[in-house]
């Protein structure tokens, strides 16, 4: 439940906190100076035996000199008595004989209804488990056993059953309570105005739980087990707890497998990753049955720099390697790359490990291309270079492509890897290349392979390591950025008042911020909640030094405090903070929207310099310097216009 601003300050100043902390403990006689508001006890957190517990009145807070508790009326309540934060606050309007304020009914019906949401699919995930151990499961388990799956596996990825029934599920649900609209909005069943009677979407099917970052379980991919079933898999539609696009199969457990080391590694399928986790990868996930998406690749890119994106090794997989390298190439950074592996052809992980086991694996990880080298293959596989016409079309290609760059340094970078490249391909060649007259067209169909392998080519031949001048370059070298404070404001917010994260946490998962200092802050903070210590400033904050980032933070607070943001300090009322951040927050959002637009406006126009692209640029240029007028209004941005404070 929300409570409007003031109204906890107003119950706070009512009870002096010494009444409220002085019916759990005594006071020490000695210590105390009860006139002045002074109080002195032994500790209710700790055990000891001379006072080192202090409140004053003044102040409405407590500390312990002994074990470091302290906090508010509020915190004592909920720490030490356990209550909720709501009936805290429902103890203390009460002490200071204040009606408890009407209730934000549609802030809290979303709330609950979030909550019950998961609530619901955690209960139809146990059904499932339950259901495959059952008699209707035997299929299922001889199927799991079939493809080689433990059940320390099925278990720990909590795989399950689905029956063959029309109603197991809804029946199930309805008898622990769960309404017909809540089933529905979870995806669990199939309904709509043609529909006389609603029914289970997943029949006859062993069910994949699908955990969000959280580990929260947000929707489900079922697999038929034969082979005649129209669709081999069905997932769950998008609802309220799940975008397709947004999620990856297996992050939460990865995410902690990354942390004890490694890369994070992208494959195509669910039994991709649980045949990888069982053989000893447990930092595999996966897309949910489409090409990877931005959000995708944010995800990966909060656990590596340089994710593994590893592909099946026919012609289709090299595709959706190409389109991959497409979509990540404009938005690459410093420490924000991927790697491509490709699988022999016509096998997936799942098959590589049970075949020929996890060195085989291995293998195809060492094998892995960066993708600087990846889109050089590509425009030259199956080329034929022959005439300087054509030379020179391959460099104006390569030019093209590296432009989509948007970092300066690392656009600077590939551009002088390419003319490298293309310097020591005609420079090694005595004559043209001669194999394959196909031209470059045709070599695009995965012409440049052989047997699923990388190719061993002329053009890859007998160089010095690619790489080599990227990895000495900028790139991994960070220059000198902008903190904004807008988004400096964010950050430093959610870290100080955490309650703020699980508010606004859909928005909260992916920030777009253009700072990577605060990046860093960011995927620290997401690690914390990751390990459920995200209600915990100090903890996030432990969690932000032990991920390097502690001057960060420091220059990130020290900028607020110049700016004098002050909604967003440690010391704010969360009211005063809640209110800040969403405006904040909105802000932040109408300029990363705004500026992808203008970039986009700004590349349409280049190529392809027609009046309407050019009156469309012109226009988001308008509503862009809107929204930076708005920045500047709000105080504390004006002196900076979101700009200031050298990082
Ligand atoms: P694959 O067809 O490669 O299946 O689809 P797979 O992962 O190897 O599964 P098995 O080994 O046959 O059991 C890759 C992914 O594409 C999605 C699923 O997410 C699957 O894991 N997919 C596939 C669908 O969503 N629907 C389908 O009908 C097929
Ligand atoms: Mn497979």
């Amino acid at each position: 439940m929300r409570f409007p601003p003031t109204f906890l300050d107003e119950i706070r100043d009512r009870v002096p906190i010494s009444s409220l902390i002085g019916m759990r403990v005594s006071w020490d006689r000695k210590k105390t100076n009860a006139p002045r508001g002074d109080f002195w006890a032994c500790c209710p957190f700790h055990g000891e035996k001379s006072p080192s517990f202090h409140c004053e009145d003044k102040k409405g807070r407590y500390h312990c000199f002994g074990c470091g508790v302290s906090g508010d009326h509020f915190r004592f309540l909920t720490e030490l008595d356990g209550l909720s934060f709501p009936e805290a606050v429902e103890r203390v309007a009460d002490m200071a004989g204040v009606p408890m304020p009407a209730r934000d009914e549609q802030a809290e019906r979303r709330d609950r209804q979030r909550a019950s949401l998961t609530d619901v699919m955690e209960m139809a995930t146990a059904f499932f488990q339950e259901r495959l151990q059952g008699s209707e499961g035997a299929k299922a388990r001889a199927y799991l056993r079939d493809r080689g799956l433990t059940p320390a596996t099925q278990q720990s990825f909590r795989l399950g059953y689905a029956p063959d029934s029309r109603n197991a599920l809804k029946e199930f649900l309805a008898s622990k309570g769960v309404d017909k609209a809540q089933i529905e909005a979870c995806g669990l069943v199939v309904f709509g105005d043609d529909i006389p009677v609603s029914y289970d979407r997943f029949r006859d099917r062993i069910m994949f739980p699908i955990p969000d970052s959280r580990g929260k379980i947000i929707a489900f991919g079922g697999r038929a087990m034969s082979a005649d079933v129209s669709a081999k898999y069905l997932n769950s539609p998008e609802t309220e707890l799940f975008h397709k696009g947004n999620v990856l199969y297996n992050f939460a457990r990865a995410r902690k497998a990354v942390a004890r080391g490694g890369t994070v590694i992208a494959v195509e399928g669910y039994m991709d990753v649980i045949a990888l986790a069982q053989a000893g990868f447990e930092n595999a996930v996966a897309p949910l049955g489409t090409a990877l998406t931005e959000n995708q690749m944010e995800l990966l890119w909060r656990l590596s720099g340089e994710p593994m994106l590893c592909f099946d090794g026919d012609a289709a997989g090299l595709k959706a390697a190409w389109r991959a390298a497409d979509l990540i190439l404009p938005s690459i950074q410093a420490g924000r790359t991927a790697r491509f592996a490709l699988l022999p052809e016509g096998k997936d992980p799942d098959d590589l490990v049970k075949a020929d086991g996890p060195d085989a694996f291995r293998a195809v990880l060492a094998e892995a291309r960066p993708l600087a080298e990846l889109i050089w293959m590509r425009e030259t596989a199956g080329g034929v270079f022959e005439t300087p016409e054509r030379r020179a079309e391959l460099e104006k290609t390569l030019r093209e492509i590296t432009s989509r760059i948007r970092d300066e340094s690392v656009r600077y970078h590939y551009q002088q890897d390419m003319r490298e490249r293309v310097l020591t391909f005609f420079g090694q060649r005595a004559r043209p290349q001669r194999q394959g007259e196909r031209g470059k067209g045709g070599g695009r169909q995965g012409g440049d392979k052989q047997g699923g392998q990388w190719s061993r080519g002329g053009q890859a031949q007998g160089r010095s390591p690619i790489t080599e001048s990227l990895g000495r370059s900028a790139i991994v070298k960070r220059t000198g950025e902008l903190m904004s404070v807008r988004e400096a404001t964010v950050v430093v917010a959610l870290v100080n008042h955490p309650a703020l994260i699980d508010e606004n946490f859909e928005h909260v998962e992916f920030l777009d911020l253009a700072n990577s200092d605060l990046r860093r802050l960011h995927a620290a903070l997401l690690d914390a909640l990751a390990h459920e210590q995200a209600n915990d400033r100090v903890a996030i904050i432990a969690m932000i030094e032990r991920t390097g980032c502690a001057d960060v933070w420091e220059r990130a607070v020290a900028l607020i405090r110049r700016t004098r943001q002050w909604p967003a300090l440690e010391n704010a009322a969360i009211e005063d903070a809640r209110d800040a951040f969403n405006q904040v927050l909105h802000l932040h959002r109408s300029q990363r929207t705004l500026h992808r637009e203008l970039k986009q406006a700004e590349a349409a126009l280049a190529s392809d310099p027609t009046e309407e692209n050019y009156r469309h640029l012109v226009e988001i240029q308008a509503q862009f310097r809107d929204v930076q007028a708005t920045e500047a209004l709000i105080e504390g941005f004006g002196v900076s216009s979101g700009r200031a404070g050298r990082a």
